[in-house]
C-alpha cells in the first residue's frame, strides 16, 4: 500500500467519501450530509492505494489547537482488514502530524476498534459515550 495526502474536492476525495460510506456509515444505516462534508475542506486527508491505484484505506486529521490534532474516519477496505494496513496508516499519520508540529493525538474510537488503538500506544481517557448510534471511547497519545 502506498500512502499519500489527497485534496478536498478532487476525484480522490470523492473516492475517499465512497470508501468511508461503505466501511463506516452504511453498516449503521447512516450517510454523510453535504454540511458534514463541507466542513472537511481544511482537514488533512491521508489515503492508501493498492498497486492498481485503487483507494483501499483512508484517515483524516483535523487540527484541534496548536498542539493537538484529532484522528477521524479511519477505514480500511473490508477485504483487506487485518493485514497490517490500518497500523501502517495510523503510524504514517502520526509522523505527518509530528512534521506539522502537533504533539498530541486524540480520537473517538468505536468500542470494537479500541484494542487496535491500544496496540498502537493509545490510552483511554474518561468514560465511554455514544456517537453515530454506537459506543465509543475517547483515546489519546503523545506524539
Ligand atoms: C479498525 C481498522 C481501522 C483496523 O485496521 P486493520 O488494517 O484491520 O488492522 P491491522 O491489521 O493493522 O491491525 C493491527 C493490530 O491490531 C489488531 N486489531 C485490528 N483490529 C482489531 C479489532 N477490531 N479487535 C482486536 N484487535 C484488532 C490486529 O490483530 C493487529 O494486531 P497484531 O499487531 O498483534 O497483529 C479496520 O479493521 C477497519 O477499517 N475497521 C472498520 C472500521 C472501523 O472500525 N474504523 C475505526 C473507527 S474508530
Amino acid at each position: 500500500m502506498t500512502i499519500f495526502p489527497i485534496t478536498f474536492g478532487t476525484p480522490e476525495y470523492d473516492e475517499s467519501v465512497a470508501l468511508r460510506n461503505e466501511v463506516l456509515r452504511k453498516p449503521l444505516g447512516l450517510e454523510f450530509s453535504p454540511e458534514q462534508l463541507a466542513q472537511e475542506w481544511s482537514d488533512i486527508h491521508l489515503a492508501g492505494f493498492n498497486n492498481a491505484g485503487k483507494m483501499v484505506a483512508i484517515l483524516i486529521l483535523t487540527p484541534a489547537d496548536e498542539h493537538t490534532v484529532k484522528m477521524r474516519q479511519v477505514a480500511i477496505a473490508p477485504t483487506l482488514q487485518g493485514q497490517g494496513l490500518g497500523a501502517k496508516l495510523v503510524q504514517t499519520s502520526e509522523h505527518l502530524a509530528r512534521s506539522h508540529n502537533f504533539r498530541h493525538m486524540v480520537l473517538h474510537a468505536r468500542e470494537t476498534a479500541v484494542p487496535f488503538y491500544l496496540k498502537l500506544g493509545y490510552q483511554i481517557v474518561g468514560e465511554p459515550f455514544e456517537e453515530v448510534t454506537i459506543p465509543h471511547a475517547k483515546m489519546e497519545k503523545a506524539l
